[in-house]
């Protein structure tokens, strides 16, 4: 079975990549840049050049392809708005797939999707949902909550770094998943048919709020979080301010993604029925506890060595000194 990977290069996507070639799939990925896409060849993917919001770059790509996996979405630094890449480019790759006759699409949306119509990515997001299930392709859509490797940039790096870590009011607590264990979902779903044409949610073990992830940060880097929150009032004029100007857009775009967290309401979902459909037992998915404890140690060992390093230079430098000036 040949997979055409979408968004290869992001974090889900890579992981899927490396999941899909280590179950031996022959993996083929549609990439905007070679370059910063060479790791992906060098694992033993085929890279095709190409991009979602140009039509004619599809067709090529999907030639001998069985399943599709989308895990592209607009880039923060980009100057692409979700509506160009997440619901224009989409549009194209879903016809392209039709006209391809693709077997399976696996397509990810975001948990709660049809709540938030003001919320440009939600709305997006709910509209492909249905335009994938009336295309008549053989689809599964996958709804995560929330990425763990997220939660590096956002807490755990500024907490390291002694910067401050900004939260928005009453932010929504979030089942995390890593996309490492995310992926075996979309890869199982090519293996499962009872997955064909359904939506699934895809939930971590239990939902996490901000000053819970702080908590846990603070516990295992031994560390104090400077905390700094932000009124949501303040978030929506800057929004306001940005969306008046076509060039920061997609910042704008973002910043409401924040109403979404200012509700209250847990981004969370019952894994029972899914686990079951899947064939994965729970004990296989990774807790943001382990996740956190592996990071941490990892960076604090990293920089306890440097320290180590910087000392052994300072103390050979010392003594390289010392000995100058007896010689004088
Ligand atoms: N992050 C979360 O917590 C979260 C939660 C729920 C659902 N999701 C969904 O999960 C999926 C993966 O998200 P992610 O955070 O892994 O994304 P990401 O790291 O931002 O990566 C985005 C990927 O899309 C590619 N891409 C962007 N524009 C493209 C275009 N015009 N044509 C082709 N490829 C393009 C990027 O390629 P380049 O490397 O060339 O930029 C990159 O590979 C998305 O559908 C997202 O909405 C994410």
């Amino acid at each position: 079975m040949t997979l055409l990977i979408v968004g290869a290069t992001g974090t889900l996507g890579r992981q899927i990549a490396r999941r899909a070639l280590d179950e031996g799939y022959q993996v083929r990925c549609l990439v905007r840049n070679p370059r910063k896409a060479a790791f992906l060849k060098e694992w033993g993917a085929e890279l095709v050049i190409g991009n979602v919001c140009t039509p004619s770059t599809l067709v090529p790509a999907l030639a001998g392809v069985t399943a599709v996996i989308d895990a592209a979405t607009a880039r923060a630094a980009d100057v692409s708005s979700f509506e160009r890449v997440d619901w224009n480019g989409k549009v194209n790759l879903i016809q392209a797939a039709v006209e391809a006759k693709i077997d399976r699409f696996i397509f990810f949306s975001i948990l709660g999707a049809e709540n938030y119509p003001d919320v440009p990515l939600m709305e997006i997001k709910r509209c492909t949902e249905l335009f994938l299930k009336e295309s008549g392709l053989n689809y599964t859509i996958l709804r995560p909550c929330g990425f763990m490797q997220g939660i590096i940039s956002q807490f755990a790096v500024p907490i390291l770094e002694g910067q401050p870590v900004w939260l928005t009011g009453e932010s929504s607590p979030i089942a995390y998943m890593d996309t490492q264990d995310i992926a075996k979902f979309a890869i199982r779903a090519l293996a499962v048919p009872e997955t064909g044409n359904r939506t699934f949610p895809i939930a971590g073990n239990r939902a996490w709020s901000g000053k819970e992830i702080i908590s846990l940060c603070e516990r295992q880097s031994g560390k104090e979080a400077k905390v700094t929150t932000l009124p949501l009032g303040v978030i929506r004029a800057i929004r306001q301010t940005f969306r008046f100007f076509e060039w920061s857009w997609n910042a704008s775009d973002r910043l409401a993604f924040t109403e979404v967290l200012a509700t209250g309401k847990p981004l969370t979902a019952d894994m029972d029925e899914v686990y079951k459909t899947f064939g994965i037992e729970p004990k296989e998915i990774g807790t943001l506890e382990a996740y956190l404890q592996e990071y941490f140690s990892r960076i604090l060992r990293k920089l306890k060595e440097l320290d180590y390093e910087k000392n052994k230079q300072k103390e050979a430098q010392a003594a390289k000194q010392k000995k100058k000036k007896m010689m004088y």
